[in-house]
């Protein structure tokens, strides 16, 4: 199955304005061809982002989306807003959120349904910890993960992009293997089968401790559809030569 791959960034809590305007010289500079691309920032850089990037191939989205559509929720960003700056994508469930600020399962997938339902395509974030690895739970938890946004999106789930994030990679420099990667990329690109008809079109990215020197291997797996690239998507030749593994 072909699928074109993506490559999105996710600044997470990075950047400034002087260094996202040379990093997006980086990016545009390079011209990355052959994947779709897409950076992630956070909210207060999304007008700038837009404006830089507006024009060329590189899509911007949020790193979070509310579940509500608008009223008394400080400090929230709705998905009208999202839309109204153009973003194409909204990451939702990331691991560090659904520790952090803890989000359920089910507040994920409003989330999700709140973007989809503006036009941003939600990046579901799914992932085990390295506790529930090792107790053999890695297919409950992401298989749970997915289900809940399965059912709430219902008819439109094959909107969605999927991110397989395992925690216990994610800003460690410890990536799991493409085998260890595609295992879990294959559970889910199943459980997706039967919820939507094209899920072999569906994206799933990987993400965690993604580089240039592991990338290729990672996107050369058959369910890996690309990733989600944190503490590398913020040099500029890293970012590029991520995107240059996806366009192979
Ligand atoms: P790192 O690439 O820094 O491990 O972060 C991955 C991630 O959390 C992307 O959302």
């Amino acid at each position: 199955m072909n699928r074109r791959r993506l490559v999105v960034g996710n600044w997470k809590m990075h950047g400034s304005r002087p260094a996202n305007a040379a990093l997006l010289d980086g990016i545009l500079q390079a011209r990355p061809v052959g994947c779709e691309v897409a950076v992630c920032v956070p909210f207060p850089y999304l007008s700038e982002t837009a404006a830089t990037l507006v024009g060329s191939d590189v899509r911007w989205g949020a790193q979070d989306c509310s579940a509500h559509e608008q009223g008394a929720y400080t400090g929230e960003v709705s998905a009208v807003m999202l839309a109204e700056l153009g973003c194409r994508y909204a990451i939702v469930g990331h691991s560090e959120r659904r520790a952090m600020h803890a989000e359920s399962d089910q507040l994920v997938a409003d989330k999700a349904k709140a973007a989809l339902g503006r036009g941003v395509t939600p990046i579901v974030c799914v992932g085990e910890t390295l506790a529930q690895r090792e107790a053999g739970q890695t297919e409950a938890v992401v298989k749970r993960q997915l289900s809940a946004v399965i059912h709430t999106l219902a008819h439109c789930a094959g909107e969605m992009v999927v991110a397989y994030e395992p925690v216990w990679a994610i800003g460690t420099g410890l990536s799991a293997s493409p085998e260890q990667a595609q295992a879990v990329h294959a559970l889910l690109r199943a459980q997706l089968r039967a919820a939507a008809p094209h899920a072999d079109v569906m994206k799933i990215l990987y993400g965690g401790s993604v580089k240039p020197d592991n990338a290729l291997a990672l996107f050369s797996q058959p369910d890996i559809d690309g990733g989600l690239i944190g503490g590398a998507s913020l040099k500029a030749a890293d970012f590029v030569a991520i995107c240059r593994a996806a366009a192979q």
